[in-house]
Formats: C-alpha cells, sequence, structure tokens
C-alpha cells in the first residue's frame, strides 16, 4: 500500500522518554527526507543523551512543556505532523501522586489539540491498551477496536481521558488524526522504573528482583522497533479519523518473563523476592491487532522475545552509566511503598 501521506516536518512530544526516543532513531535511520523537531520537558523520564549520534541537521530539539500554549503557537505552523508520545507513563507513579498524570495527560492533549485545530497539522495520538481494562487470565478474548473502555488506574483513565478528546475534537472540529493503542513494550532507553529494566538492573547492581503479587499477571509484549514501524505506518497510510491496535502476539505472565531474565542472566530461576502487589493491579492484557495487519500491511519483526530479551540484557549491561544515576532514587522510592 502506498503511502497516503509523506511527512517532512514532524514534531515528536515526550521524543526524549524510552518509546519516543525510540520512534525519533526509527524515523532518522529510515526515512532520510523527514525532519524531527523534538519537544519534551524533561521530566525524570526525559533524558537528552537517549538522542545521542543522531545528525544535527536531522534533529531540532525543543525544551519545553506541551502544557505551555505559546510555546506551541511558535512550533506548530512550521511543522506538518504532530506524533504526540509526551506523558506520565507510570502506573505506580500515578498510584503515589496523580496530579502531574492529570496535568499532561490530559490538559496536555488538549493544549495540543487546540493547536492542531488552529494550524490544521496532521496529528497521532499515542495511546495505550490500558484504555480497555483488565481480562480474565481463562478469557479466550483479546482486545479489539471496538472494546469498551474501562480504565483501573490514575494513568490509565487519564490516557483514555485523552484518548476520548481526540475523538471529540476530530468529529466536532474535522480535525486530521489518528490514535494508536499499544502494549507493553521493551528495548533500550526504557527507565529503570518499569518492570523488565528493574529486573536486569537489580541484578546487575545484586539487588534480588522485585515481583508484585503472584506474578501471573499476563502483559502482550511488543519489541519498542515494531511499536514505531506500526506508528509510521499509521502516521503515513491510515486512515483518519480511525484507531488502530498495536500488538505483536506477545503474552507471557510476569513470572515467566522474571525467571527468563534470570536464567538468561546466569542466576537461580528462584532467586527474587515477592514484594506488595500494586493496588488495582490489571491482570491481563492481550491485543489483537487484526485490522493494522489487514487494512495496513503492517507485520512486526522482532517476534523471537527470548532473542530481543537478550539484547536488551545486553544493552543494559553496557549502558550502566546511562541507568545508575536514576537507579537508586529508583529504588528507594519503590522501597518506602512496599515493593
Ligand atoms: P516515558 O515516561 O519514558 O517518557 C515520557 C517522555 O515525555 C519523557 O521524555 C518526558 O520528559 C516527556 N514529558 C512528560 N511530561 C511532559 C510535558 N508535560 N511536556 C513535554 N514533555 C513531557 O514514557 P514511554 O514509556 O516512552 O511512553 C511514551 C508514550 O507511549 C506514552 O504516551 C505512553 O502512554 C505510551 N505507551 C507506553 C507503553 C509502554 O509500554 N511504556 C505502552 C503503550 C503506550
Ligand atoms: P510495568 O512495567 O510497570 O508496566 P504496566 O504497569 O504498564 O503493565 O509493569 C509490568 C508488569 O510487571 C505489571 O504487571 C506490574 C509488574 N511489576 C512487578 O512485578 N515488579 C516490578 O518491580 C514492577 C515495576 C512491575
Amino acid at each position: 500500500m502506498t503511502e497516503a501521506f509523506s511527512p517532512k516536518n514532524i514534531i515528536v512530544t515526550g521524543g526524549a522518554g524510552f518509546i519516543g526516543s525510540n520512534f525519533v532513531h526509527y524515523v532518522v535511520d529510515n526515512h532520510p527526507d523527514t525532519h524531527v523537531t523534538v519537544l519534551d520537558a524533561l521530566t525524570y523520564a526525559g533524558n537528552l543523551d537517549n538522542l545521542q549520534g543522531i545528525p544535527d541537521d536531522r534533529l531540532t530539539f525543543v525544551h519545553g512543556n506541551i502544557c505551555d500554549a505559546e510555546l506551541l503557537d511558535e512550533l506548530v505552523p512550521q511543522h506538518d505532523a504532530i506524533v504526540h508520545y509526551a506523558a506520565e507513563s507510570h502506573n505506580d507513579n500515578s498510584i503515589a501522586d496523580p496530579e502531574p498524570f492529570l496535568r499532561t495527560n490530559v490538559e496536555g492533549t488538549f493544549r495540543l489539540l487546540e493547536a492542531v485545530r488552529k494550524y490544521g497539522v496532521r496529528y497521532h495520538h499515542i495511546s495505550t491498551d490500558e484504555v480497555y481494562g483488565d481480562l480474565a487470565l481463562d478469557d479466550p478474548a483479546r482486545f479489539t477496536e471496538d472494546t469498551p473502555y474501562h480504565p483501573s488506574s490514575p494513568y490509565s483513565s487519564t490516557k483514555a481521558s485523552s484518548d476520548l478528546l481526540v475523538r471529540a475534537w476530530t468529529r466536532t472540529y474535522g480535525l486530521k488524526t489518528t490514535i494508536s493503542n499499544c502494549s507493553n513494550n521493551y528495548g533500550p532507553y526504557q527507565h529503570v522504573e518499569k518492570f523488565i529494566p528493574r529486573q536486569i538492573t537489580n541484578i546487575l547492581s545484586g539487588i534480588r528482583p522485585k515481583l508484585y503479587g503472584d506474578g501471573l499477571n499476563v502483559r502482550d509484549w511488543i519489541h519498542t522497533d515494531d511499536h514505531s514501524s506500526a506508528v509510521w505506518t499509521i502516521l503515513t497510510k491510515g486512515r483518519v479519523g480511525e484507531t488502530y491496535l498495536i500488538g505483536a502476539d506477545g503474552e507471557k505472565n510476569n513470572l515467566d518473563v522474571l525467571k527468563l531474565i534470570l536464567t538468561r542472566m546466569g542466576k537461580d530461576e528462584d532467586a527474587f523476592d515477592h514484594v506488595k502487589d500494586r493496588p488495582g493491579h490489571d491482570r491481563r492484557y492481550a491485543i489483537d491487532s487484526t485490522k493494522l495487519r489487514t487494512e495496513l500491511g503492517w507485520r512486526p519483526e522482532h517476534t523471537n522475545f527470548e532473542s530481543g530479551l537478550d539484547k536488551t540484557i545486553e544493552w543494559y549491561a553496557q549502558h550502566q552509566d546511562w541507568w545508575e544515576r536514576t537507579k537508586a532514587a529508583t529504588e528507594a522510592r519503590y522501597k518506602s511503598q512496599g515493593q
């Protein structure tokens, strides 16, 4: 299928975070005619080192907040599309302190939509499968684009709110938007607060990994490079006004993932601690990405989870400087929460 839209000058919000920076690398490496402007507030989760090595003529970095309407008035008219990744992204943080999630995820999306309305640029909205709530372990169902919204946490409810704003602004004001809801990502540059990097860096630091509850919760893992190729496909070929689910058939429970990390890192598979469960912890997520695959011809490439995990372990082992700075503070916060 040919591209219906060829963006030349895009804004990537949250482009100094985990998935956003991987997307920026993907665009720079694969689409030489597209210039990227990263707009990022550099919160605790943003890191300019994630964008190292990108030539100056391909990337402009703007240090700023998506809630800043004046800044958006300056930036947006010089671009033809916005890909919106910026968010407060961690469930545990949202349970401890929901307020920044309301501001960035809800108000920030509102500000961007108002700028899109004013300047008529194409907008792609990055969201999560967590807006659908959870599935039972023995339920054969998976989420589709028609599954009703049923978010459980402050994080997922603010992401659901932002999706609904996009739909309402699209219908009422005729904006050119698309939405994608993706499953759990893994890969390089992921903050050590998240499950897979936390356990890898615990082992590298001589700390025992920490498993919430019984560990039978299922997540549907996708490599972040596959998320990037899916987003590019939707941005350039997707039908305006549509939602696409992104997933790579990667369902696994946390206990199995943790045992795999331990054994791949040469440890006993039982060398971890059970810790307090997350309040309201979603049991299972699972994505049916048939629409994206059949309508737009997208396919994931990194479908061997063990090999993707090995490369991720290797990346954290080789980039100790990158994660060491935030590790102690992250573990201190978890400890104060009994996790
Ligand atoms: P992250 O926490 O690693 O990065 C978020 C980035 O946004 C950081 O660089 C941060 O500095 C920036 N940011 C935060 N608030 C901002 C603001 N007000 N203005 C400008 N920049 C701001 O997050 P991530 O895991 O890379 O997630 C990126 C997006 O993907 C989010 O929208 C998230 O909901 C979505 N998503 C994540 C996953 C996952 O597995 N992590 C899965 C599906 C969807
Ligand atoms: P996380 O990476 O926070 O992603 P999400 O909450 O968006 O799914 O957590 C993934 C799973 O791992 C989730 O079921 C919670 C669990 N978990 C642990 O068991 N131990 C941990 O230390 C963390 C951070 C998460």
